[in-house]
C-alpha cells in the first residue's frame, strides 16, 4: 500500500472536510458583499481612510471566496463524494483529499491576505500574483484532480456514467485553462495579447469547470433522488461534446468593444451562439428527468434547490447567447446588467445546485437526518427571494446605464439615476447574505445532534445506470 493510499482516514473524510469548508467560505464570501454593495448604494457609508475597505480591494476577495472558496471547493466535495460511489469503489486516496483540503483552506488565507493588501497582477479572475498561482496549480487542482482520475481508474464499473465523463475532463481543463491564464505573470505577454488571454482564461473558468461540473452534479444527484433513470444519455454525450467544441472558443466576447481583429470577434460572438446546443441539451435531459415526479419539487429539499439551478440555466442561457451579439453587446456592456448575468450564472445556476448536492449529501456522509428541514426551506427562500430581487434591480440598472450611453447623457447622471437600483440590489442582497449562516448552523448541528440513521458506506450504495 503506497503512502497515499494507507487507510488512515474513514470513507468521505475528504469530502466532508470539502464541503464544510465550502460553506464556511460561502458565509465569508457573501458577508463582504456587505461592503461592496454597500459602497456601490451609499458610497461614504465606510470610512474612506481604511484601505483594507475600500471597494477595490474587497471586491475581489468577495469574488475569490465565494468562486474559488464556496464553488470550487463544493465541486470538490462533490468530486470526492459522487466519483466514488459512480465508480463502485473507494475514493483513491482519502489523505489526499484531506490534505488537499488543508492546502486549500491555507491558499484563501494567503488569497485574502494579498488581494486586501492590493497584491493583484490586475487581471480579472486572474488576480492572484506569483507564488500563489502556482500555489494553485500545484497543492490545489492538481492533487483533485488525480484523486479524481486515479479513483476512475480503479472502478468496478464498465461505462461511465455522464457525470464522470465531465469530471474527468473538466479536471484537466482547469488546469490547463488556469496554467494558461497565469502565463503573463512568467512571459512578457502585455497589450492586447495580455488582455484576449485574460478573457479566454475567465470564460474557461465558467464554460470548461463551472458549467460543466455544476451540470455532471445535477446528473447525478436528479435521478438520484427522484428515483427515475436519467432521461437520455445520447443527449448527455451531446451536451460534454458540444462543450467542448463550442465553449472554448467565444472568450473574445468578452472584448467586442476592443481593437482586436474583427473576425476574433465575429468568430467569438457565432461560437458563442452555439453555446445555446449544450445548454438545451442540459435543460431538457434534466427537466424530462423528473417526468412524472415533479410533485417530489416542494416535498424534497436538496431537489428543490437543484432543479431551480436548472431553471435558472434557461434565463441564462438566453442572455448569454444574445448579449454577445455585436448591436447588443454594444448597449449592456460594462454596465451592471453583465453583473446581474454573472451572478445568474455563479449564484443562481451553479450555486443552487451545489447546495442541494450538499443537503443531498452531507447527512449521508455523517450518517444523519438533517437537523431542520425548516431551517433549510427559510434558506431556500431567503436565498431564492433575495436572488430575484438582487437580479431584477441590476438588470434594470443596467437597461437605464445602456440607455444613458445610447442618448449620450452624461456619466454622472447615470450614475444618479442607477441609485435606486442599487440600494435595491443591496437590500435583496442582505437577504441572501443572512441566509447562508442558517445553512452552516443546520449543517452543524445535523453533524452534532442529527438523528442517527444506519446507511450503508455512501460510496458504495448503487449508482444511477452507466452508459
Ligand atoms: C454565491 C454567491 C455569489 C457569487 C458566486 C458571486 C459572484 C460574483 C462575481 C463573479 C462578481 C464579479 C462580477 C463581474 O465582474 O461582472 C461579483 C461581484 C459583486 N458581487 Fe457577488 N457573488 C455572490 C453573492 C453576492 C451577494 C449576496 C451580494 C450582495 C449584495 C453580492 C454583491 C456583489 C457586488 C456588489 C459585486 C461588485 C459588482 C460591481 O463591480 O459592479 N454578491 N460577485
Amino acid at each position: 500500500m503506497s503512502f497515499w493510499t494507507k487507510n488512515d482516514y474513514a470513507e468521505g473524510t475528504a469530502a466532508k472536510h470539502f464541503f464544510f469548508s465550502a460553506i464556511v467560505m460561502l458565509v465569508i464570501g457573501t458577508l463582504l458583499a456587505i461592503i461592496t454593495s454597500f459602497r456601490l448604494a451609499w458610497p461614504d457609508i465606510m470610512p474612506n481612510d481604511i484601505p483594507w475597505l475600500h471597494f477595490g480591494r474587497v471586491r475581489p476577495v468577495h469574488v475569490h471566496f465565494v468562486i474559488f472558496g464556496w464553488i470550487f471547493m463544493a465541486f470538490a466535495g462533490a468530486m470526492c463524494y459522487i466519483t466514488p460511489a459512480l465508480c463502485k469503489t473507494k475514493l483513491w486516496s482519502e489523505r489526499l483529499g484531506v490534505w488537499n483540503c488543508w492546502a486549500w483552506n491555507v491558499g484563501m488565507v494567503v488569497v485574502f491576505i494579498t488581494l486586501i493588501n492590493g497584491l493583484t497582477t490586475g487581471r480579472e479572475y486572474q488576480d492572484l500574483i506569483w507564488p500563489v498561482d502556482i500555489y494553485v496549480l500545484l497543492f490545489i487542482l492538481l492533487p483533485l484532480a488525480v484523486n479524481v482520475w486515479m479513483t476512475m481508474l480503479n472502478r468496478r464499473t464498465e461505462g461511465l456514467y455522464v457525470t464522470l465523463w465531465f469530471f474527468g475532463a473538466a479536471a484537466l481543463f482547469i488546469i490547463l485553462t488556469y496554467f494558461i491564464g497565469a502565463i503573463p505573470d512568467f512571459f512578457p505577454v502585455t497589450g492586447l495579447s495580455e488582455a484576449y488571454m485574460t478573457w479566454w482564461h475567465a470564460h474557461n473558468v465558467l464554460g470548461l469547470w463551472i458549467t460543466p461540473v455544476s451540470a455532471a452534479i445535477a446528473y447525478y444527484i436528479i435521478p438520484k433522488i427522484s428515483g427515475n433513470t436519467l432521461y437520455s444519455h445520447k443527449i448527455g454525450h451531446l451536451h460534454f461534446w458540444s462543450i467542448v467544441a463550442f465553449y472554448s472558443t467565444p472568450g473574445a466576447h468578452h472584448l467586442m468593444g476592443a481593437p482586436i481583429p474583427e473576425w476574433l470577434k465575429s468568430f467569438a460572438s457565432v461560437s458563442g451562439v452555439l453555446i445555446m446546443i449544450p445548454a438545451l441539451a442540459f435543460v431538457v435531459n434534466m427537466l424530462m428527468t423528473m417526468k412524472d415526479k415533479w410533485w417530489m419539487f416542494t416535498r424534497n429539499i436538496s431537489l428543490q434547490w437543484a432543479l431551480t439551478g436548472v431553471l435558472f440555466a434557461i434565463p441564462l442561457n438566453i442572455q448569454g447567447a444574445f448579449q454577445q451579439t455585436r448591436t447588443l453587446n454594444w448597449y449592456i456592456h460594462g454596465t451592471h446588467w453583465i453583473v446581474a448575468h454573472a451572478h445568474l450564472a455563479l449564484l443562481g445556476f451553479s450555486t443552487f445546485i451545489e447546495i442541494g448536492a450538499i443537503y443531498y449529501g452531507l447527512p449521508k456522509l455523517l450518517k444523519r437526518k438533517l437537523y431542520s428541514t425548516k431551517l433549510a426551506r427559510i434558506h431556500f427562500w431567503m436565498t431564492a427571494i433575495g436572488f430575484l430581487g438582487f437580479w431584477i434591480s441590476l438588470t434594470g440598472g443596467g437597461l437605464v446605464q445602456g440607455a444613458a450611453k445610447v442618448y449620450e447623457i452624461p456619466y454622472i447622471e447615470s450614475v444618479i439615476a442607477t441609485h435606486p437600483y442599487m440600494v435595491g440590489r443591496a437590500i435583496f442582497g442582505l437577504l441572501i447574505i443572512f441566509a447562508q449562516p442558517l445553512f452552516l448552523y443546520n449543517m452543524v448541528m445535523t453533524a452534532r445532534k442529527g438523528e442517527r440513521v444506519e446507511d450503508d458506506a455512501p460510496a458504495l450504495q448503487p449508482a444511477p445506470a452507466t452508459a
